[in-house]
This record gives C-alpha cells, sequence and structure tokens, in this order.
C-alpha cells in the first residue's frame, strides 16, 4: 500500500509536473534562488525596489496593474507565462523589454524558479489580497 502509493506518486508527479512543485516546492525554491541570477539583473527581490524590472518581493497571489489597463493576479500560470512570454502581459510603468526565457530554461528550471518567486513574500503578502476587485471568484459553478 504504501509502496504502491509511491509508485502511483512518482508516475502523476512525472506526468503532472505541478505536483512536484507542491511536494517539492522548498528543494525547488532553493535551485531556483541559484537560476534567479539571470534575472537579478533586472530584478530585485527587495519589496518596492524596482530595476528595470519590477521588485518580484510579495508578487504571488498579489494583483499585478498591467499597460492599457487590466490587472491580473499573479499566480502560477501568471509567472510561467511572464518568464517564458513576457511579451504577452505587460506590467504597467514598465517596458517591454524582458527577453523570453524560452528554450533557456529547462522545464524544471522554470518551475524553480517560480517555487522560489513564490517565497519571496513579506509580512504584508500573509494576508490575502485586500478588496473584492482581487479576490478571484472562489466557489463559481
Ligand atoms: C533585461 C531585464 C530583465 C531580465 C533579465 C528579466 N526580466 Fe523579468 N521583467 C523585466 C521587465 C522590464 C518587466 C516588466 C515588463 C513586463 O511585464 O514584461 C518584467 C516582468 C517580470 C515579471 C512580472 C512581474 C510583475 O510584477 O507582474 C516576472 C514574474 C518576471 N519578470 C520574472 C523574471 C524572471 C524569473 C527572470 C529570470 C529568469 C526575469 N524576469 C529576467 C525585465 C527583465
Amino acid at each position: 500500500m504504501n509502496r504502491n502509493s509511491r509508485i502511483a506518486i512518482a508516475v502523476l508527479a512525472g506526468a503532472y509536473s505541478a505536483f512536484t512543485l507542491a511536494a517539492q516546492a522548498q528543494g525547488d525554491a532553493q535551485r531556483g534562488a541559484k537560476a534567479f541570477q539571470a534575472c537579478a539583473a533586472c530584478h530585485t527581490l527587495e519589496p518596492g525596489r524596482n530595476l528595470t524590472g519590477p521588485s518580484l518581493a510579495n508578487l504571488f497571489g498579489h494583483e499585478v496593474k498591467l499597460q492599457g489597463g487590466g490587472t491580473v493576479v499573479a499566480d502560477d500560470a501568471y509567472l510561467r507565462e511572464s518568464i517564458m512570454l513576457p511579451q504577452t502581459k505587460i506590467v504597467d510603468g514598465f517596458l517591454p523589454i524582458m527577453p523570453t526565457f524560452q528554450g533557456l530554461l529547462s522545464e524544471e528550471q522554470l518551475l524553480q524558479l517560480i517555487a522560489y518567486v513564490k517565497t519571496l513574500k513579506g509580512p504584508a503578502a500573509a494576508q490575502p489580497p485586500a478588496g473584492p476587485a482581487g479576490a478571484p471568484a472562489p466557489q463559481q459553478k
């Protein structure tokens, strides 16, 4: 039973790497911290300290204002898109100059980076996003 469930988990993890993200978030985050060196020229991890790109502190789970109006909540999908297809959504007040990392990062490295960015929460980020506009419509059917 134990062995079977372990095998099942291993199979699932291979097929759905999102699962491994949850299970190995911490190890991933540590490796992601290394991969982040590729980003540090343009992104700080200090809240509010922007370089060419916005600070990535407190980003995950928070609402981002986009160029041309509109907002997006920074979830896994947004982080992935921001790194692989950075021109798709441009953060308000910034230039669309982030290079794509498609082909430069393996899927594994990408997941590690995302896990890392998710850990960059300041104390304020421990609370759920304030205001109805930021709430991601939880129980909708
Ligand atoms: C040459 C500078 C540059 C590099 C290198 C760079 N970025 Fe960016 N990044 C930007 C800029 C400028 C923006 C804002 C414009 C936009 O939305 O594309 C941005 C936006 C982002 C966003 C969205 C931020 C938000 O507040 O919504 C994420 C996430 C991100 N970058 C992650 C990364 C990661 C991870 C790396 C390294 C793999 C990286 N970036 C490397 C310049 C850079």
